[in-house]
């Protein structure tokens, strides 16, 4: 079955969801703040198609694929869709206005699913009147070549919902996982304290961060080191999934590295900001 998808957010992992949504045959709108911001996704998606379809990877042309893509600032354009997956920025606040928002211009029957990486989906269900209607759909970075996707039942999340979204994810490719409703759900449960670790061995000098990474990815074949994996995430996402883990499970393990903190307040937030524990070119 293919859908009407709204994608909301166009950063590193909403550009990528809509990416992946259109290459399977839905009908999506990217939808962010500013045109900007928008047409920097629509090149970047471009970009990633033109690479896969080089390789093989997929059957249609980017230019085929994007013809099922459109990009919105308004929201207003919400108001004909199926399915809305929400990647906008890690902040609740943030999140719960605009589920608030959508709430209000979606059709009755559509599906939410949102791809934080650590805010209950209860809670960004409860500021709806369709919590039975809201769903977990966590995607990895990089969107289009990561398998996974992790579900997330909220409380009230009904069997249809799930259902629906679970076929979804199969129908986008993709394998999935089903992580209880709790901080961090099971992905990042355990690799952000990993990060957060590595960046404490880096405070302590216990090692450089070249051989904290080379160390990783030799020694345990991860295929980045958990440094450069930060910088690929973004040093604020982690940061802010730290700070959940840290508050909602009240646990002291989870206390954020004061470095991790240093970083993200000097905005070297990793690759998208042309820094971060290493120095990129800006994109
Ligand atoms: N679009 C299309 N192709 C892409 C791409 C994209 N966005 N990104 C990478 N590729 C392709 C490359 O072209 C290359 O293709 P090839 O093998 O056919 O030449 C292939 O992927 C491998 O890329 P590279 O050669 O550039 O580099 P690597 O071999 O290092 O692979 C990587 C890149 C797949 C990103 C790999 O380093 C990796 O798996 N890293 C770990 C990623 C990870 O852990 N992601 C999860 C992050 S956590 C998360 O997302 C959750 C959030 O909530 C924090």
């Amino acid at each position: 079955m293919k859908y009407k998808i709204a994608v909301a957010g166009s950063g590193l992992m909403g550009s990528g969801i809509a990416q992946v949504c259109a290459t399977y045959g839905n009908e999506v709108i990217l939808y962010d703040l500013t045109e900007a911001l928008l047409n920097k996704a629509r090149i970047k998606i471009e970009n990633s198609l033109s690479k896969l379809y080089e390789k093989k990877k997929i059957d249609e042309s980017e230019k085929d694929i994007l013809k099922r893509l459109a990009t919105s600032s308004d929201l207003k354009d919400f108001s004909k869709v199926d399915v809305v997956i929400e990647a906008i920025t890690e902040n609740e606040k943030i999140k719960l206005e605009f589920f608030a928002n959508i709430d209000q211009i979606c059709p009755k029957s559509a599906i939410f699913a949102s791809n934080t990486s650590s805010i209950s989906i209860t809670k960004l269900g409860g500021v709806t009147k369709r919590p039975d209607k809201i769903c977990g759909m966590h995607f990895m970075n990089p969107v289009p070549i990561m398998k996974l996707v992790e579900l997330i039942r909220g409380l009230a999340t009904s069997d249809e919902t799930f259902k629906k979204v679970l076929n979804l994810a199969q129908a986008l490719n993709k394998e999935t996982i089903v992580a209880q409703d709790r901080a961090g759900f099971a992905i990042n449960r355990i690799l952000v304290p990993m990060i957060n670790e590595a960046v404490w061995a880096l405070h302590d000098g216990v090692a450089t961060k070249e051989d904290i990474d080379k160390g990783m990815k030799l020694g345990c074949n991860h295929p980045m080191g958990p440094l450069e994996l930060a910088d690929f995430v973004g040093l604020d996402t982690a940061l802010a999934i730290c700070e959940v883990l840290y508050r909602d499970l009240g646990d002291p393990k989870y206390r954020p590295c004061p470095l991790l903190r240093k970083y993200v307040e000097a905005g070297w937030n990793g690759r998208k900001s042309g820094r971060g524990f290493y120095v990129y070119e800006k994109i």
